[in-house]
Formats: structure tokens, C-alpha cells, sequence
């Protein structure tokens, strides 16, 4: 309402209103290097790609004489009641995208302004107490890479419970990191580590084991976070990672029904089907295609989806086959990168309204309401 209200008075919206426009303009005002890191993809980019268009092959079927003139938006998740499917998946290095170089802290604060949460990265500019201290009323998710020393993993986890956290997602498809072409003709990376090591040089197991504190040398720091990041875990370390938190584990990257069945086996509280945004492998499917077997593989498990996802449209169509929260990647990066925290919360209040309009005019009034019967496959 807010918007129309707007442009019946004659005010321009300061921030794009397409997913276009926001990707055009961000790309402009970011450096070169940073919009390779954010927009790069693994190899040619086919499946990152592939992640956007698979959503065009699924059509929602309007349906009439429903009076959705209220809709109902929320969701139960881990016990909380979230006031939509709509989250942040974690983005590490977001510091980069920001004027200050403080873009976690941003987001967070657009979490709190809108209610979507926050899942935040290990990777981050912010130390994660600080982050936690600005969600406000909103929940946040800490996202985990599991580094090799596991009681530098413990101590991690310890801090994200003791921040307020309220689930623990462990992020397995990036121990290593995939072939990114656009990052490696850029040459970005003394640029990025400057804006995602705060968690663990705030972390007192991590500063531990160096030969003097960061600040008096930071080389040694970062040498020591090269070692200490990939870390790739087997099934064996599973009941470890279940024993490492009392909070609601969500493990990242399952993307194979099979996997699915072994996680939800584990105890695990949740299971998390994205593909990286296509950062990681090229030549698989799009995260979306996968989607409704790992649902079916989850038996009633959350399953939290992300990848390719650009629009209140896409959000919908998601929840429609199966997922129980949606999340977006790059579009909240742009919109933080031309507005900070008043771009991602534009960014956010957009996705949301679009996805609530459609639930109107298509007369769906709940997520309830949004079953696979909902969508057609566009031939
Ligand atoms: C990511 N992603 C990611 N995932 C994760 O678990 N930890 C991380 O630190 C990061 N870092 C990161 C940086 C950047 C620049 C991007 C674009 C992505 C993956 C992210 O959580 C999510 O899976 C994808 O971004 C979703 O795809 P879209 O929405 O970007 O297409």
C-alpha cells in the first residue's frame, strides 16, 4: 500500500522495483572485484543460471470466488513462529558490499526492521555477538563452516548459543572452494579475508594457537585460517556435530534424497537444499528441481530451500513444492550494496509484498493453501 500510496502522490521509489534494475544498479556502484565475488558462479555459470530460469518452467493456477482479502503469510519453524517463509541465506564477506564495510551488522538490522531473519555467516566482517545484538525482536540462524580444529567448532557454536542464535546451520558443500572464474581473473582475494575473519579473531580458541594476537600479526592470523577452514566432514562426524549444540541443527547443502535420509537419520532438525547459488559445482541441477524429492526424503522435516530465488513469485512457487522457509542470497548483497540496511530492508518489503499480492489475486490466502497442486509445469 505503502508504495502505490507513493505513487499516486508522485514520489519516485529511491530503490529499483525489479530484480533487473536492483542487479544493474548495484553492479555500477560496486567496485569490479566485489560484483565478481557476489554475482561469480562456478565454471561457466550454466547452473547458476539455471537456478533462476528453472522457476519459469512452474506456473501458479489462479483460482476465483476464494475472498483472499487476508492472507496468511507465516510459518512454524524450530518453534518459532516466523511472520513468513522468507529468510537470509548466509553470505560471507558481505562487508565488502557495504559503504562502511560493516555489512552484517547492516543486515541484521534490516532483519530486525522486517522480521526475516538472519542466517549469519562464520565468514563475516562482524563478530557474531555484535550481529545478535541488533536482531532486535527477529530470530537469527548462525551458519557454521566447520574449521578442522573442533574445539575451535565448539567454541564457535558456544558463542552463537550464548548470543541468542536460535538454530545452528552447518554449511557442507563448501570445505573447499569451487572453481570461480570470475574470482580468480579478478584477483579479489587479499580483498576479501580483510572482511571475514572477525569470528574468529574475536574467537579465544582461534587466538590461542597464535604466535602473538593478530593485531601485532596479522599475516600469521590469516595463515592460520587457511589451515584451519576446510574441513571435510564424513557421516562419521555427524553424531559430533548433533552433540555439538542443544539448538536446532539444520545441516546445508543436501541436495540428494539419499543424503536427506542419512541427515534426518543423524537428528538433525532440519535439512537445507540449495546448490551455493551455483557457486560451487557447475553442471547439476537447479536447486529447484531437486526440491521435491529432498521434501519427500525429509518426511515432514523442515526443509529450507534457496538458490535462484528473485522474486515474490519464486517464493510462492517454492513453498508450493515443499519448502517450509525460502531464502535469497544475492538480492539482499545488491540491495545492501546501493542502501546498506534501507536497501536490504527494500529489498525484503518487495519480495514480501509481491509474494503476498500474488497470494491474493491467485487466490491462495494461506501456505496452507500452496500445494504442488497449485503449480502446472509450463512446457
Ligand atoms: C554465499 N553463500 C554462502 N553460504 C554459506 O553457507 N556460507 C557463506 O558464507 C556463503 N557465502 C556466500 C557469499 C556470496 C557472495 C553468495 C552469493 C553466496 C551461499 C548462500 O547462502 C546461498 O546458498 C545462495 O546465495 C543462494 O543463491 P542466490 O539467492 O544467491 O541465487
Amino acid at each position: 500500500d505503502e508504495i502505490y500510496l507513493d505513487g499516486l502522490r508522485g514520489v519516485v521509489p529511491p530503490y529499483p522495483m525489479t530484480y533487473a534494475e536492483l542487479e544493474a544498479r548495484a553492479q555500477a556502484a560496486l567496485p569490479p572485484s566485489v560484483v565478481s565475488y557476489v554475482a561469480g558462479g562456478a565454471g561457466d555459470e550454466r547452473t547458476q543460471d539455471a537456478n533462476v530460469t528453472a522457476f519459469e518452467r512452474w506456473g501458479l493456477m489462479p483460482r476465483m470466488f476464494v475472498g483472499a482479502d487476508r492472507r496468511d503469510l507465516s510459518v512454524d519453524l524450530f518453534g518459532l513462529t516466523l511472520p513468513s517463509p522468507l529468510f537470509m541465506a548466509p553470505i560471507g564477506v558481505l562487508g565488502i558490499c557495504a559503504q562502511d564495510g560493516h555489512g552484517d551488522l547492516a543486515t541484521a538490522r534490516a532483519a530486525a526492521r522486517t522480521g526475516v531473519p538472519m542466517i549469519a555467516s562464520t565468514l563475516s566482517a562482524d563478530p557474531l555477538e555484535e550481529v545478535a545484538a541488533e536482531f532486535g525482536e527477529t530470530p537469527g540462524f548462525f551458519q557454521l563452516y566447520t574449521p578442522t580444529d573442533r574445539e575451535l567448532a565448539e567454541s564457535l557454536v558456544r558463542r552463537a548459543e550464548k548470543s541468542g542464535f536460535k538454530a545452528i546451520v552447518v554449511t557442507m558443500d563448501t570445505w573447499i572452494t569451487g572453481w570461480r572464474p570470475r574470482d580468480l581473473s579478478t584477483a579479489n582475494f587479499p580483498q576479501l579475508r580483510g572482511h571475514c575473519l572477525a569470528n574468529y579473531f574475536s574467537d579465544p580458541v582461534f587466538r590461542a594457537q597464535l604466535p602473538a594476537g593478530p593485531e601485532q600479526d596479522p599475516q600469521s592470523a590469516i595463515l592460520k585460517w587457511v589451515q584451519l577452514f576446510g574441513n571435510p566432514l564424513t557421516w562419521d562426524d555427524l553424531p559430533w556435530l548433533r552433540s555439538l549444540t542443544s539448538l536446532p541443527l539444520v545441516v546445508k547443502g543436501l541436495c540428494h534424497p539419499e543424503d536427506v535420509r542419512r541427515a534426518r537419520d543423524g537428528g538433525v532438525d532440519g535439512v537445507y537444499c540449495p546448490n551455493h547459488g551455483g557457486r560451487q559445482a557447475n553442471g547439476g541441477l537447479p536447486a529447484l528441481d531437486v526440491l521435491p524429492d529432498v521434501v519427500a526424503a525429509a518426511e515432514g522435516l523442515p526443509v529450507l530451500f534457496d538458490s535462484g530465488v528473485r522474486s515474490g513469485a519464486d517464493v510462492v512457487k517454492a513453498v508450493a513444492l515443499g519448502a517450509t522457509a525460502v531464502g535469497v542470497g544475492r538480492p539482499y548483497a545488491y540491495g545492501l550494496g546501493i542502501g546498506g540496511a534501507d536497501g536490504v530492508t527494500h529489498v525484503l518489503r518487495s519480495l514480501l509484498a509481491e509474494a503476498d499480492l500474488l497470494m491474493a489475486v491467485d487466490g491462495y490466502p494461506s501456505l496452507a493453501d500452496l500445494t504442488p497442486d497449485a503449480l502446472r509445469r509450463v512446457l
